[in-house]
């Protein structure tokens, strides 16, 4: 709860400001879907092409911002919530500096990735919906966590024994078992080319 003797501060230079000296639309690219979706991958992917673009980017992924920032949660539902509201809340430090921030958490519930939305401003958050049915991302299992879970030797494991939410109107929905990870990242810049976030 926020202490009644804490007050804000306006700042000299503002978001608008720093948006025109990095000549760019500062956004949160927010990807979300299952383990083994392809988040990551996508989301790599798709920075290499904006960084090739000349855009300045920055890409927090769940298992990074876990060894380090965000490394005292585990995945209970409340800990899960704690994770998105910290992850928000840096996207939109980043983003108050300009810069375009790409971010790949399986972030499994509506209201949590609508309290992200509602914390920037309109237009900035652009819902990326990695859409894998569950049966693919169980045989594709890259780090054998599906297996593992389905054993009972990891518990709440998102899919089998936590809930995963899908975006009902996702600004983008790729379907990762029909688009190449190439194709899946053409189809993010011909949306940010459409809607004008980037030339
Ligand atoms: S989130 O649900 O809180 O958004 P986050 O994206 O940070 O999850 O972390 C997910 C990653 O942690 C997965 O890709 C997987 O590698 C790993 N992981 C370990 N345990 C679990 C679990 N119980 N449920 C889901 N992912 C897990």
């Amino acid at each position: 709860m926020l202490d009644k003797n804490i007050v804000w501060h306006n700042q000299n230079i503002t978001k608008k400001d720093r948006a025109e000296l990095l000549d760019q639309k500062p956004m949160l690219l927010w990807f979300t879907g299952l383990s083994g979706s392809g988040k990551s991958t996508i989301a790599n992917t798709l920075e290499k092409r904006l960084y090739q673009l000349k855009y300045k980017t920055v890409l927090l992924d769940g298992d990074n911002i876990r060894h380090g920032l965000n490394s005292n949660l585990g995945f209970t539902d409340s800990d899960r919530v704690e994770n998105i509201r910290r992850i928000a809340e840096v996207s939109k430090l980043f983003v108050e500096a300009g810069i375009i921030v790409i971010t790949a958490f399986i972030s499994p519930f509506i209201k949590d990735r609508k309290i992200v939305k509602d914390l920037l401003e309109e237009n900035e958050f652009i819902e990326i919906f990695i859409d894998t049915p569950i049966e693919i991302c169980k045989k594709r299992d890259p780090k054998g966590l599906y297996k593992k879970a389905m054993q009972g030797e990891i518990k709440d494991f998102t899919g089998v024994s936590s809930p995963y939410e899908a975006p009902v109107k996702p600004n983008i929905n790729l379907k990762t078992d029909k688009l190449s990870i190439d194709e899946s990242v053409d189809k993010i810049l011909e949306y940010l080319k459409l809607e004008g976030y980037i030339c």
